[in-house]
């Protein structure tokens, strides 16, 4: 079924120059329901007017424009007659390709400050004279190009913001997307709506009713198949490909027995009951515990599960041929994999002078085999990021305990056992684990953090019980606050929630007599024990 191409959205883009805030610029602008896109410094402007957008963001970056290897950008964006707003860096390049000056500073200039805004801004209209900012710059700007006036100073800096009102070009030494600048939504929305004439377009409801259609117009009548993880990126791709396609879709959910505690038995009835998704469970429990026999390590360890499952899945996409007699080339019933890639994941990462902000860690669960296996991709929320995936799931009515749960290793409670996996510690694994996500949710604490789990070390220690000597196991206890996976830090949790986690841990966990709390952050440390 052919359907009209969908119509065109009110559309941002935000060049990257290696700020560690670039991805946080584009969510602030998506939060006013515009698109926003983040294309790398380099882009032709040849290339940005065929994208159409609206209004262009330079970010910042920890470069200086006059560092021999700085990021530069094509000087004829400016000259495209579509507004542009630099941040930062962006500000920097802006006076420097226009003919002001940017001088060169060794120290940076860093953390909160007072904005006094002129009369007449464009950019603070409706904000009033005075304003909390923050600032985190090395260079500034010391002379203004032509047709540029000051539009805010600071204390510290005369130009803090500068504007073309003719041109509609403006830019700020400080950080509007970052929440230190309490205001910078209303610059931001200042800039979008009424600079860039921007609508609000970019919603949920009208996000599911395109994906669909781009999902019909991609895979027209044949069928896709899809690894469901239970995770929630997976979860709300598999609903939406279920409302695009009914059942076309069939989702494949693999038991590689080192899930957590009743995971099958939520994703069955989750996807299987409540939404009627084809759904074919596979318990190859057996055989990834037999491959992992004896092998203590890590990397080891997480190899084998990563092979065996792409094995399990091949096989479980044959199994469904054979169900269908019609079928008679091996795989020929699916022409299309799905899979839940995220914005984030797609973003070409760039680094610069060593800031690794923007490379992400991607794990694919079923690398190697779109080619392998001739498939053609279908990735219906490559353009959202994560929080916009939680809503996407909301609205097409997955449950919150799907939506908001936890991110989960791939090679699942295997990197939670230090050495060798066998049933009887993945079973100790499981109650610890059970108890610390029901006393988490009980208390409220499991939505707020970024993970909390157990993790089993097999290490004995000698304790007591009764009258009677132990000598058991210790279980770490690892809850951590992160925005990303990328960096993290262990939660002050409450001493009474820890206490009750411990007591119950060490009376109710047979084989465990110890209970610490780890207390590293990342780096140095990693989330995952293994
Ligand atoms: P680390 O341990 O590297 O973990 O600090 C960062 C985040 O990634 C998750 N993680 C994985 N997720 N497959 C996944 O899907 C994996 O192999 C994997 N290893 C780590 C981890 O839970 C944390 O959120």
């Amino acid at each position: 079924m052919k359907t009209a191409a969908p119509p065109a959205h009110s559309k941002i883009l935000i060049l990257d120059f290696g700020a560690q805030y670039t991805q946080v610029i584009a969510r602030r602008v998506r939060e006013l329901q515009v698109y926003s896109e983040i294309a790398q410094f380099d882009i032709s402007a040849a290339k940005i007017a065929k994208l159409k957008p609206n209004g262009i963001i330079l970010s910042g970056g920890p470069a200086s424009v006059y560092d021999e290897d700085a990021p530069q950008l094509d000087p004829q964006i400016f000259s495209l007659g579509i507004p542009v707003l630099g941040i930062c860096y962006g500000m920097q390049l802006m006076a420097h390709h226009l003919g002001g000056k940017v001088e060169f500073s060794p120290r940076r200039e860093y953390g909160a400050a007072t904005l006094h805004v002129m009369d007449g801004s464009r950019l603070f209209e409706g904000l009033g004279p005075q304003l909390d900012i923050w600032n985190s710059h090395g260079d500034k700007v010391t002379a203004l190009p032509a047709g540029f006036h000051a539009a805010a100073r600071t204390e510290n800096s005369p130009f803090a913001a500068i504007e073309n009102s003719e041109r509609n070009l403006f830019a700020v030494q400080f950080h509007p997307e970052v929440a230190h600048t309490p205001r910078g939504k209303e610059i931001l929305q200042n800039f979008v709506y009424h600079i860039c004439h921007c609508t609000m377009d970019w919603t949920m409801g009208s996000f599911i009713d395109e994906a669909c259609d781009r999902i019909r117009r991609q895979v027209g009548d044949e069928k896709v198949v899809l690894g469901l993880s239970g995770g929630v990126d997976s979860s709300v791709t598999a609903a939406l490909l279920h409302k695009a396609i009914g059942d076309q879709l069939t989702c494949i959910f693999v038991n590689n027995g080192l899930l957590r505690s009743r995971e099958e038995e939520i994703v069955q009835r989750v996807f299987g009951e409540n939404f009627h998704v084809r759904l074919k469970y596979v318990d190859a429990s057996e055989r990834f515990l037999s491959a992992l026999k004896g092998v203590t390590d890590p990397e080891q360890k997480r190899k084998i599960i990563g092979e065996q499952f792409i094995r399990v899945f091949e096989d479980a996409i044959v199994d469904l041929g054979k169900d269908n007699p019609k079928s008679e080339i091996r795989n020929s019933q699916f022409r299309f994999l799905a899979q839940g890639t995220l914005y984030p994941d797609v973003i070409e990462s760039i680094s610069i002078g060593g800031n690794p902000a923007s490379l992400i860690k991607s794990h694919h669960n079923v690398g190697g085999l779109p080619e392998k296996m001739h498939f053609q991709l279908v990735e219906p929320v490559r353009q959202l990021f994560k929080d916009e995936v939680r809503q996407l799931g909301l609205q097409l009515g997955l449950p919150k305990e799907i939506v908001y749960r936890q991110p989960f290793p791939g090679p699942g409670l295997a990197v939670r056992i230090l050495g060798e996996v066998t049933p009887e510690r993945l079973s100790i694994l499981r109650e610890a684990d059970t108890i610390v996500q029901s006393e988490m949710k009980a208390s409220d604490w499991y939505f707020r953090v970024w993970q909390s789990f157990a993790v089993l070390l097999p290490v004995r220690s000698v304790g007591v019980m009764g009258d009677q000597r132990t000598y058991e196991n210790t279980i770490v206890l690892r809850i951590v606050e992160s925005q990303d996976g990328m960096t993290a830090d262990w939660v002050r949790l409450p001493y009474e929630l820890l206490a009750r986690i411990s007591s119950r841990i060490s009376n109710e966990v047979k084989g465990v007599n110890r209970v610490c709390y780890d207390i590293s952050s990342k780096p140095p440390s990693t989330i995952e024990w293994e």
